[in-house]
């Protein structure tokens, strides 16, 4: 609660639910969900920073501008449910620059999904979606505690200078942790074609001249 809390306070939302082995994540805002898939992040939500193409048509369709990377510049996130303080952000019709529509994404989970990220700006700023992945995956391998790999993506973030709002939910999906994958062995191609070959002996020739 206390994390969800934060995102709100943070101008963002993020909302997920699971409904059998179906996930929805509906994001309003630069928080971020990814879900680890046998070691593979897949992001589901995007960042809905003010300079993004998309967001940039809507804003300015919507009367609002980007300078600067930020919404009439004030503002860093392009979507948000708070900041009705904020003059000439929002209108009644939810039609203003700053919009509190959520952008839905859903997949159906699968035994190899196997936890979930999420977290606010302050984390993407210092993690990629497959870093913190990689890195949160190493932690559950070693103790399976959800709420200990919050913390410690919290405190990575911190070393690695994040100046922003740091708030992390890590959900796991099975009670094991993950596995230890075995690498696919890297096929190294070793043919040369037969134009290469004759060129390396046209060379070969060259010198022996
Ligand atoms: C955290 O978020 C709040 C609300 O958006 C903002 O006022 C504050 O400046 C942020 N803190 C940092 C360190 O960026
Ligand atoms: C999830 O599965 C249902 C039922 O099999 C299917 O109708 C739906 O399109 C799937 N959704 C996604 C996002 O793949």
């Amino acid at each position: 609660l206390e994390n969800l809390y934060f995102c709100l306070s943070s101008f963002f939302l993020k909302h997920f639910c699971m409904i059998d082995r179906s996930l929805l994540v509906a994001n309003a805002g630069d928080c971020r969900a990814v879900v680890c898939c046998r070691g593979k992040a897949v992001e589901m939500s995007r960042d809905h920073k003010p300079s993004c193409n998309r967001e940039k048509m809507r804003i300015e369709a919507s009367g609002g501008y980007v300078y600067d990377g930020y919404l009439n510049g004030l503002l860093n996130v392009a979507r948000a449910i708070g900041d009705w303080h904020m003059e000439g952000m929002k209108a009644c019709d939810g039609l203003g620059p700053l919009s509190a529509e959520p952008e839905v994404m859903m997949r159906n989970l699968t035994e190899e999904d196997e936890f979930l990220i999420i977290g606010c700006d302050g984390m993407w700023d210092v993690f990629r979606s497959q870093n913190a992945v990689d890195f949160a995956r190493r932690r559950l391998q070693e103790h399976n505690d959800p709420v200990a790999c919050c913390k410690e993506l919290v405190d990575e973030a911190i070393k690695r200078k994040s100046g922003d709002n740091l708030s992390v939910v890590v959900v796991c999906f099975n009670s094991i942790a993950p596995p230890v994958l075995t690498a696919p062995r890297p096929r190294v191609q070793r043919s040369i074609s037969a134009e290469g070959l004759k060129e390396l002996q046209g060379f070969l020739d060259s010198l022996a001249d």
